[in-house]
């Protein structure tokens, strides 16, 4: 495979970011200054009809366990035979980052901009939210639960019934640098078409 020699600091920021596992997530979680930033580039995300659907409800500090016990209800609600341990792992979750950030979209259904799109926009939020995490020096990953369809945790979020909850999106300083993560060769991705 051809080395990529990024040619600005940008590609290179790019080019380096991998993922970072709750277990390698430090404080001190990002910063007032710093999400603001990170979100600020979400609102840079292609967005067709300028529906502005992105939601992040940022996670951090005492509230992380009150957001376990939401989690930890919605999983007995939906799988009522849950056992006692497994529910204290689930409240247990969020205390493994300094930062949780639940990344919603409010959709507008039967609305000219077709679903997909909007959810196309709220999901190019996220990647764009977690570059701007990266290249402000912190790490992150985008992890998924059953309890993103739960309505109850929709409404805890401030989301309607309808409205999308695209992931949790665990932040906060690597333990270590982020080691480059092998990736396939980029030109079996592409191609001209003629
Ligand atoms: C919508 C979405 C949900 C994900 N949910 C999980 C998850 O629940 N658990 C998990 O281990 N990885 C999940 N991943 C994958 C990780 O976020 C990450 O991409 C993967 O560990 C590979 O690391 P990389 O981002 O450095 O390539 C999810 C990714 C996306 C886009």
């Amino acid at each position: 495979m051809p080395d990529h020699n990024p040619p600005n600091t940008a590609l290179a920021m790019l080019l380096g970011r991998a993922s970072v596992s709750p277990s390698q997530l430090r404080p001190p979680a990002p910063d007032a200054a710093a999400l603001e930033l990170s979100v600020a580039a979400a609102l840079r995300a292609p967005d067709h009809g300028g529906l502005r659907p992105w939601r992040f409800r940022m996670i951090a500090g005492e509230a992380r366990a009150r957001w376990g016990q939401v989690l930890a209800d919605s999983l007995a609600r939906r799988v009522p035979e849950t056992p006692p341990e497994r529910l204290e792992l689930e409240a247990r979750k969020p205390l493994r980052a300094p930062l949780v950030i639940a990344a919603g979209a409010a959709l507008r259904h039967n609305h000219r901009i077709p679903l997909w799109e909007q959810e196309a926009t709220a999901a190019a939020g996220v990647m764009n939210l977690m570059n701007a995490l990266h290249a402000q020096g912190y790490g992150a990953i985008w992890l998924s639960s059953g309890a993103l369809e739960d309505t109850v945790v929709k409404h805890a979020l401030g989301l309607a019934e309808a409205d999308l909850l695209l992931g949790w999106i665990y932040a906060g300083t690597p333990a270590a640098p982020v080691a480059p993560m092998p990736r396939p060769d980029p030109s079996a991705f592409w191609s001209a078409w003629e």
